[in-house]
């Protein structure tokens, strides 16, 4: 039985819970930077599922390496040998940060994070873990307890207990913080759900002092910034810092679903046999996927593609800044990139929809833009052509 467009959002509204803030468009076929709904309408596709396809929606090689997999095998526990994991983990050891060479492979950010918290707690002996404010970690207890917003905090607590909140970019703040039973500080690179945040030149570097100096591990959560995203392999390079231990998802599993824990050896070797696992982490399917994406971020140079278009899409936006008062700022770096507002976007993301262009928001009054990196020229001028268009229509002012 095929569903038509009213079947799908019955269904979904009536049986779904009701944790996402719905579109009502129904995606049905996506290729490279654009998706089509289920009346066969195109949109530029500014979202990949939030940060995930950064060599565009089925790509030819992810998709031989999925077909192939699907043909020999596609689980296999962790607690067995597997050659399409162990190729994948090679490519990935060969690029993540010199030093952190041992991995715990999941399913997603959240999962990152999480064994990132425990594997921290255990190697240093201690539970207290300093955050940022503003910052965006995933929705499990223990990433919860590490994520800024109340609104998502609050109605779960009593969360893990030891985290503690500072400023983004005050380094005197996360001093103040550190006790004696401080373990490790977790931060993002450049805070993606927090509003597209770049934090001051120097603080990434005087994070790593103050851990080096007071005995404590560095968390990076490249869950969003990874694989090229703000035009550097790892947006930690931006601040010429190494952590202790990082943190990926979203793009790692060539569009299938991935998170990748990777640390010091000493550090992950702390854990105990059992202390940590999971059922699907690592299963041959995913493992394929994820190893052709390394393959096409290398072949491709999707590293350099995200720097130069993403400089190419912020001049644009500057431009279209520059014309539209209602714009208080562009920010990002690469293709990680935010428009913010003098008020609610809701409309603006609703109404750019309608004009066939999807984009995510960061909070009630900033649009964010994580597209995939094989985004054209032609994308980008119509993109802002759309946005443009939707400034103009809705005859928005300062006032709004
Ligand atoms: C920086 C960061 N960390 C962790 C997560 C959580 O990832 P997931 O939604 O895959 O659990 C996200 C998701 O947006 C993220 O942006």
């Amino acid at each position: 039985m095929e569903l038509n467009e009213e079947d799908v959002f019955r269904i979904e509204d009536n049986s779904l819970a009701r944790t996402y803030m719905k579109r009502r468009i129904v995606i049905t076929r996506g290729k490279g930077s654009r998706v089509w709904d289920i009346h066969g309408r195109e949109y530029i596709d500014c979202t990949t599922g939030y940060g995930v396809g950064l060599a565009g929606h089925l790509h030819p090689k992810i998709m031989d390496a999925i077909r192939q997999q699907l043909e020999r095998l596609t689980v296999c526990h962790g607690s067995f040998y597997n050659d399409v994991r162990a190729t994948f983990v090679e490519k990935l050891i060969r690029i993540t940060p010199n030093g952190l060479n041992r991995m715990f492979i999941s399913n997603s950010g959240t999962e990152a994070i999480e064994c990132a918290l425990k594997v921290a707690r255990k190697f240093t002996g201690k539970p207290g873990i300093v955050a940022m404010m503003k910052s965006f970690h995933g929705k499990t207890m223990g990433s919860l307890s590490a994520t800024w917003n109340t609104k998502y905090r609050e109605p779960f607590e009593p969360l893990v207990p030891g985290f503690t909140f500072v400023p983004y970019g005050k380094i005197d703040r996360v001093r103040e913080a550190i006790s004696e039973n401080t373990a490790a500080i977790i931060a993002e690179p450049i805070q993606g759900e927090g509003g597209v945040n770049i934090p001051p030149p120097a603080f990434f570097r005087e994070l790593r002092e103050t851990c080096d100096e007071k005995g404590l591990l560095l968390i990076a959560d490249e869950v969003q910034t990874g694989f090229g995203r703000t035009g550097k392999l790892w947006a930690c390079e931006h601040w010429h810092v190494k952590p202790d231990i990082i943190t990926l998802a979203k793009p790692v599993g060539g569009s299938l679903p991935m998170g990748v824990t990777v640390a010091r050896d000493d550090i992950m070797s702390s854990f105990a046999m059992g202390e940590h696992s999971t059922t699907f982490g690592g299963n041959p399917l995913t493992c394929a996927a994820a190893s052709a994406f390394l393959d096409i971020l290398k072949e491709e140079k999707l590293v350099e593609q995200a720097e130069i278009k993403g400089a190419e899409f912020k001049a644009r936006l500057d431009d279209l800044k520059s014309r539209n008062p209602v714009i208080r700022e562009t920010r990002g770096l690469g293709l990680m990139l935010a428009v913010e507002f003098r008020f609610d976007i809701l409309n603006i993301l609703l109404q750019s929809a309608n004009n066939g262009l999807l984009i995510l928001d960061a909070g009630r009054n900033i649009l964010r833009f994580l597209p995939p990196f094989v985004i054209t020229s032609e994308d980008i001028t119509q993109t802002i052509a759309i946005l443009d268009r939707v400034l103009k229509e809705g005859k928005y002012s300062v006032r709004d």
